[in-house]
């Protein structure tokens, strides 16, 4: 069984994560979403915010699941007996980060291969950074988000709105 996992912060999940979870889980037997538990960043949604947002946005998706991690991805890696990453790649920019996080991985696991899929070209300036500084000025990030967690990201800046 190929077992796949796309990790991230997902501190909101955008339209670009969920286009990769679809095309990512095509790719593998089995997908696993893991969501970093990162104890030096304080993030806008909690883990367990994050993985309900993913749970309910991949209800229907047979062969995803999601989980949360701390530490280490390979050692999550191993706990789901996977042997691939799958990683967005948007812009020349994000390269250098993300092939030094391919080259440590395989160096601390060498059964470990990380898959690239290009973002397409419609989410390719989007992030979960851009999505939170619009929605903390109040700007409209309708479009860049799934539909369900729209509200709740507005309640996030200002839960007296409706
Ligand atoms: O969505 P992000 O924030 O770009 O995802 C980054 C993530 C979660 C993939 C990365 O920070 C990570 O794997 N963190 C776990 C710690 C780890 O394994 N570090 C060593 C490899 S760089």
């Amino acid at each position: 069984m190929r077992v796949g996992v796309y990790p991230g912060s997902f501190d909101p999940t955008t339209n670009g994560h969920l286009d990769l979870i679809h095309r990512g889980m095509k790719l593998v037997d089995k997908l696993v979403v893991g969501v970093l538990n990162n104890t030096n960043k304080q993030p806008l949604f909690s883990v367990q915010e994050r993985v309900t947002v993913l749970e309910e946005l991949t209800k229907d998706m047979p062969n995803v699941i999601v989980d949360s991690f701390t530490g280490l991805l390979v050692d999550f890696i191993k706990r789901h007996n996977a042997h691939i990453i799958i990683r967005g790649l948007r812009a020349v920019s994000d390269f250098e980060y993300e092939l030094q996080m391919a080259q440590t991985n395989y160096t601390l696991d060498r059964e470990i291969e990380t898959i690239f899929l290009v973002t397409r070209v419609e989410n390719s300036y989007l992030s979960s950074s851009i999505v939170k500084d619009i929605a903390k000025f109040g700007g409209h990030f309708e479009n860049m988000v799934p539909e369900s967690i729209v509200k709740k990201i507005k309640y996030k800046y200002n839960p007296s709105a409706n």
